[in-house]
């Protein structure tokens, strides 16, 4: 049944809980259908305790409940118990039934391909057993696990493992979302480290077996974060062990429960012929983002969920600062950037708007949102920024010291800053509670040798932000002299008012400002410089991240206009970067991003906020036409590019590699449009390694000549589900605009199109959210399918589909004929009478009403 009004929690309701759990006593009879939990829980009542006490539970069958071994007969409901307590310490014992093969929501314990496994963020240790399900209880676990499996794990070290048992004891209190256990017929792929005071930590990756061969490279990763956060942060590894599990049937990236980070086989699974460059990225990333929560998050967590930033924005943060040191810094820092404007802007530009820190949810679940992460990371970057390095290593070791084993808020953490630097933070602090993008307008003037600086800020009132308050926004700036030198060198500026001049004394002549360096700010900058400000940044600039942004502000002014007016593509564009991609002496990394273009939606949103409706085909004919533009443009020096940039060395997904790989095919992409599919096709017959493979079949698919490579890739690969996730998105991203619905709709026929896997689910839908001409396709085939799917998807797995309405956040934007067909399928969706409360939100927020 559909919950009957959902219920709006607020975080100025916020109440302590009131009692402490002292110790808990977990032990499992696994069973499929019927896996009997058994708790026994030390409660002490605070000072101030009431005489009765509500335990969260969701779909659990109690068989028994005492308190200090007498049985009682708690009042249940649909999400717990309320139950009378002594006004003394006590003990709580229940035992429950649960159904973890039936489990299809993927929290709570589950089962994926026969193995066990939990999720427990946000809320999902409740579907185990009654608790105290919120994150400022903490306590120390102890586990039992009974079942006929090899491997049996929980929480902290190991106890005893005897054939059909084993016990596990966490030493370090947590919280219960913090909660893990997996069961199952697993292969371990061992190492070990040393950390610094001396400690041997025992390491394993736990996989299916055959995928042995795919976990060195997790491991090395694994190894490399610990190492970074003994150097970096000074934080240690504080247990004996420390598990991954890789999962097939998992609804996010990972998680960092404590000793025992369970992770989306996706996200930890590598080898050279089934992992792109990108992928091995990304799994270095989310293997340090989980292993960093053991400081930011697990020894120091959240007191509510609205606090959630405070440990996703940080140790966002922090698994950037190690990729840019293991990587290139400017190349992380422009991949965080896009995907920052593609996710996060948009988010905070639409109905979905709320901010870092949201002051009311009705599903938490809904609130592991790009704002929470990226802009909340950004905000630590900010912060970072305007204190300085060493101010920010100083708080942070207050931070730890101060806070170590507590369930914090952003008050906490605003406070260690403020103590540790003297600093008044208070308007600093209206970044997490301010909604939406501030605009910046920068212009500046040369008066008898002074030269001036004049922003001036915006930031539009929205449902959660009606009366906006100037905000902290750091601006790093430097100056060039007209002949390209480094006059003024990066500082930054702190813009506090609404608007606020900066004034520059002692240059021999007028400078050329280069501003927003690094992207100091998460704001969308407007110029109201010179003319050719940009083209002169694009060829100059000294900080590589705004020579970047100067490519792409061009590159986004060019296409704006061909939209517009069917302008021709700006021939100073495509010279200045001919220029930059001549530079044999720039990272091929930098020089493939700098070939990128303004993404369709970002285009898209660009124009509706100039007062325009985005029309997604003409859209998409811009961008194509730019594509061709950029091809004869480059045409002498794309072969050169091409041959200089082969990798004949055995394959490493290292920066070096991979950054010469993604210049190697960006330019055949861009090759093959001049030349045909040949070229593609030879690059995918030899290929040894996904990169190169994947690469060559998407030129072929967009060419029109993959029909024998598709089949021969699915051949190679059909056993291998992560591989297959490939070939299911490659072939709608690659889709025409009038055909990326019918090829989603025909790949949902197909026999592997096991929809009740996130993965698989994602890969087709995801990749046709993605395609914004198809998506958006004028007669609203593109919100049929993807409505009717979701409708299906919605009882099976809430979670993911409340994700998935993500795609219809923009809808709005468009002419009113999409908008009417947009809203028909959102009102279907609305209309279900067994919708979750997790779609529901979702789809209520982006109904909405405002225009
Ligand atoms: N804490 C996990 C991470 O950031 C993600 C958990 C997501 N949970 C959720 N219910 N969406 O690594
Ligand atoms: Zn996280």
């Amino acid at each position: 049944m559909r919950d009957a009004t959902p219920q709006t929690i607020y975080l100025s309701d916020y109440k302590p809980f009131g009692f402490d759990v002292t110790s808990v006593e977990l032990t499992f009879d696994l069973a499929p259908n019927c896996t009997r939990v058994r708790s026994k829980i030390a409660f002490e009542p605070k000072a101030d305790a009431e005489r009765t006490f509500f335990l969260h539970g969701k779909e659990l069958k109690l068989i028994s409940a005492k308190i200090d071994g007498t049985d009682v007969s708690p009042a249940l409901s649909d999400d717990g118990l309320t139950c009378t307590v002594p006004d003394a310490p006590f003990i709580w014992e229940a035992e429950v039934e649960i159904d973890p093969e039936n489990n299809t929501a993927l929290d709570g314990l589950y089962m994926s391909n026969g193995m066990y496994c939990t999720q427990c963020e946000a809320e999902g240790f409740r579907k185990i057993t009654y608790y105290p399900d919120r994150p400022d209880v903490m306590s120390v676990f102890t586990v039992r696990i009974n079942g006929p499996h090899p491997v049996l794990l929980s929480n902290g070290n190991p106890v005893s493992q005897t054939e059909g048992h084993a016990e596990w004891h966490d030493p370090w209190p947590k919280p219960a979302y913090l909660f893990a256990l997996v069961a199952g017929e697993l292969v371990a792929h061992p190492g070990s480290f040393t950390t610094r005071s001396g400690r041997d930590v025992a390491l394993n990756i736990y996989v299916r077996p055959g995928d042995e061969g795919k976990c060195a490279f997790g491991m090395q990763a694994l190894k490399d974060s610990m190492k970074w956060d003994e150097d970096v942060y000074g934080r240690e590894y504080d247990l004996d062990i420390f598990n991954i599990v890789a999962v097939d049937d998992f609804n996010m990236g990972a998680m960092e429960n404590k000793g025992l980070n369970v992770f989306n086989s996706s996200a930890v699974l590598a080898s050279q012929a089934t992992s792109t460059d990108a992928n091995f990225e990304r799994i270095e990333a989310i293997i340090a983002h989980e292993y960093f929560h053991n400081w930011t998050g697990n020894r120091i967590t959240c007191r509510d969920w609205f606090q959630l930033c405070l440990k996703e924005g940080l140790t966002v943060f922090r698994d950037a600062q190690f990729t840019a040191d293991m990587r290139s810094a400017p190349v992380k820092r422009i991949t965080d950037v896009i995907d920052l404007r593609g996710r996060q802007f948009a988010e905070d530009q639409g109905p979905l708007s709320h901010p870092v820190r949201p002051e009311s949810f009705q599903e938490i679940n809904n609130f592991y949102t790009a704002t929470v992460y990226e802009k909340g990371a950004e905000v630590i970057g900010m912060l970072r920024r305007i204190v300085g390095a060493q101010a920010y290593d100083k708080a942070l070791s207050l931070y730890f010291d101060r806070h170590d084993g507590q369930a914090c808020t952003i008050e906490d953490w605003l406070k260690v800053f403020e103590d540790a630097t003297g600093r008044d933070l208070t308007q600093f602090k209206r970044w997490y509670s301010q909604a939406g993008t501030p605009r910046v307008t920068v212009k500046d003037a040369w008066y008898a040798g002074t030269y001036i600086l004049t922003f001036t800020q915006h930031l539009k009132p929205s449902a959660t932000t009606p009366d906006p308050q100037p905000q902290v926004i750091p601006i790093v700036t430097g100056l060039l002299s007209p002949s390209g030198q480094e006059v003024v060198s990066s500082q930054v500026l702190e813009l506090t008012e609404e608007s606020q001049s900066f004034t520059f004394e002692g240059l021999a002549e007028r400078p050329i400002p280069s501003v927003l360096r690094g992207f100091s700010a998460p704001v969308v900058l407007e110029s109201e410089l010179a003319e050719n400000h940009a083209a002169f940044l694009l060829a100059h600039d000294t900080d590589p991240f705004n020579r970047w942004e100067a490519g792409r502000s061009l590159a986004k002014a060019s296409l704006l206009d061909m939209v517009r007016t069917d302008a021709a593509p700006d021939t100073q564009y495509l010279d200045g970067l001919r220029a930059v991609m001549s530079q044999g002496d720039l990272d091929p990394t930098f020089r493939a991003l700098m070939l990128g273009l303004p993404s369709q939606s970002d285009l898209a949103t660009a124009l509706h906020d100039a007062g325009d409706t985005p029309d997604p085909d003409v859209i998409w004919t811009a961008s194509e036409k730019m594509r061709a533009a950029q091809a004869e443009h480059l045409k002498e020096i794309l072969p050169g590019l091409f041959a200089d940039h082969q990798v004949p060395e055995p394959y490493k997904p290292d920066a070096d590699q991979s950054g010469r790989r993604s210049l190697a095919n960006a330019t055949l992409s861009l090759l093959c449009r001049m030349e045909g599919p040949e070229r593609a096709q030879r690059q995918f017959d030899k290929a040894d390694n996904m990169t190169q493979q994947l690469a060559g079949l998407s030129v072929l698919l967009r060419e029109k000549a993959g029909d024998a490579a598709l089949k021969a890739f699915e051949e190679q690969w059909k056993d291998d589900r992560l591989v297959m996730d490939k070939w299911f998105g490659l072939q709608v991203m690659q889709a025409d605009p009038d055909q990326a619905v019918a090829t989603a709709a025909a790949l949902t026929e197909h026999p592997d199109f096991k929809w009740k896997n996130p993965n698989r689910f994602r890969a087709v839908f995801g990749a046709l959210a993605a395609h914004h001409a198809g998506f958006h396709a004028a007669g609203g085939s593109g919100y049929k399918l993807l409505a009717d799917w979701l409708i299906r998807l919605d009882p099976v797995n809430p979670q993911t589909t409340a994700r998935m309405c993500v795609a219809f956040q923009t809808w709005q934007r468009y002419d009113a004929q999409r908008q009417t067909l947009a809203a028909a399928e959102l009102d279907r969706m609305l209309a279900t009478p067994t919708l979750s409360r997790n779609a529901s939100e979702m789809l209520t927020r982006i109904r909405g009403t405002q225009s």
